[in-house]
């Protein structure tokens, strides 16, 4: 088999790369190591940046989006056991952000690559890139039962943090930089209508908790836990009487409760793999860099990654202008530390850490309480979260 750009992975890097490729008439396939079904329901992020929403829309995949995902002008702060609201429009010169979960971007992009004719081979497993730095990669994977190889010009890791791309980098040229989290978060799914119009980022001494959600029927909370608890601790009654305690707020707010329909406990790091290219082999999305999920940006950097890399492997397809591919590295990398920066900043700004000293909490406390009064820090706060111009 041959194609012009090879791409390990459909999740959203993988896919929307697929079609935006496609839209500039150059072909490409998908290796997938799991089944359709399993890509469409694996639980992930929610919030749409409004770069995220432009891209989706101009690309012919928003269709959907613009029916059922929810425009948010603002989010919730709440500590102290009182609610600080942070208003995008006004303090980002009109952005706003959209709740539309991960499930069902990669839902519409399947079934738009499907129906343009495009090619996502499911249950496809890449098993390595050869010759990334000649002028004809190749991807071997294993397929129905049989090795096959994917010639191309180009290949792309859209395969995520487990996937086999980062590690077919010569490892002498590749630097990593990690940092774990004393933490994990719980995650649940509830068909409940949510308690809320806009999602709230709790601090409570006992930990952070989130209430987001999915549609106006279905809610979608998180709870801080030990990187060691297991789902089996965590009764329903626990989850939701641990989330009434640390959403308590004064005045009179309750917390709907409903079935819960899926728990999973996920750690947390902060990742960052560089560079993001070797010869014709280009890494994009959770392959090259993991963010915490507070603030929700993994899936919006993913997207940026790629929407940047599609013009890039066209210009140099197309014009053969070098510039471009060598420039996708750095340029997507300014983006991934603003997003790796804001994301640990939101991430120990709301967690409790078990061992933090006295001086760690009140500077916390201080931090949150700075954002809660003052328009210049709430700013900076709103900017990041609707996502910041940095390429
Ligand atoms: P992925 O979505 O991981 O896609 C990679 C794909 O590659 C997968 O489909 C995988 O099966 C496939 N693959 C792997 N290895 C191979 C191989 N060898 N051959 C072929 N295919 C392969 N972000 C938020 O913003 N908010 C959240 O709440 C949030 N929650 C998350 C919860 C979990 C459990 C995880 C893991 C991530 C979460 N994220 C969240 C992050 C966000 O979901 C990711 O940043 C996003 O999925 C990145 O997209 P991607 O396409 O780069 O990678
Ligand atoms: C969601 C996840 C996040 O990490 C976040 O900051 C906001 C929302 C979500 O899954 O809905």
């Amino acid at each position: 088999r041959t194609t012009t750009v090879g791409i390990i992975g459909a999740g959203p890097a993988g896919l929307l790369l697929s079609h935006l490729l496609h839209r500039q008439g150059i072909d490409s396939v998908v290796l997938e190591l799991r089944d359709r079904a399993y890509v469409e329901r694996r639980q992930r992020a929610g919030i749409l940046e409004q770069d995220t929403v432009d891209v989706l829309r101009a690309s012919g995949a928003g269709a959907r989006m613009d029916r059922q995902g929810l425009e948010h002008h603002g989010i919730e702060l709440r500590f102290d056991r009182r609610s600080h609201r942070i208003d995008f429009p006004s303090l980002t010169g009109g952005r706003s952000v959209m709740v539309y979960a991960q499930t069902e971007v990669v839902k519409d992009l399947v079934e738009l690559r499907l129906k343009d004719g495009g090619t996502v081979l499911f249950e496809a497993e890449a098993l390595s890139v050869d010759g990334a730095d000649t002028d004809r990669p190749t991807i071997r994977y294993r397929h129905e039962g049989a090795e096959e190889t994917l010639e191309c010009a180009y290949v792309v890791a859209c395969d995520g943090f487990h996937g086999i791309g980062r590690r077919s980098l010569p490892e002498d040229l590749l630097t990593v930089v990690e940092r774990t989290y004393p933490f994990s978060w719980l995650g649940i799914l509830a068909d409940v209508p949510p308690s809320c119009d806009e999602l709230i980022y709790a601090h409570h001494e006992r930990g952070f908790a989130l209430h987001s959600m999915r549609s106006p029927q279905v809610s979608r909370l998180y709870l801080q836990v030990d990187p060691d608890d297991s789902v089996d601790n965590w009764s329903d009654e626990r989850i939701w009487d641990e989330l009434d305690t640390r959403f308590a707020v004064d005045g009179d707010w309750t917390l709907r409760r409903g079935p819960i329909t899926e728990k999973s406990i996920t750690p947390m790091r902060s990742f960052v793999a560089e560079p993001l290219r070797h010869g014709r082999l280009f890494l994009a999305g959770d392959a090259a860099h993991i963010v915490p999920p507070t603030g929700a940006k993994g899936l919006n950097l993913a997207i940026a990654d790629v929407t940047l890399l599609a013009q890039a492997l066209t210009r140099h397809h197309t014009q053969g202008d070098e510039a471009a591919i060598d420039a996708y590295s750095e340029t997507a990398l300014r983006r991934i530390w603003r997003a790796e920066h804001f994301s640990y900043t939101m991430t120990t700004l709301l967690h409790a850490d078990p061992a933090e000293s006295g001086f760690d909490r009140e500077l916390r406390l201080s931090h949150l309480r700075y954002l809660a009064g003052s328009e210049a820090a709430s700013a900076s706060l709103a900017e990041n979260y609707v996502g910041f111009r940095t390429n």
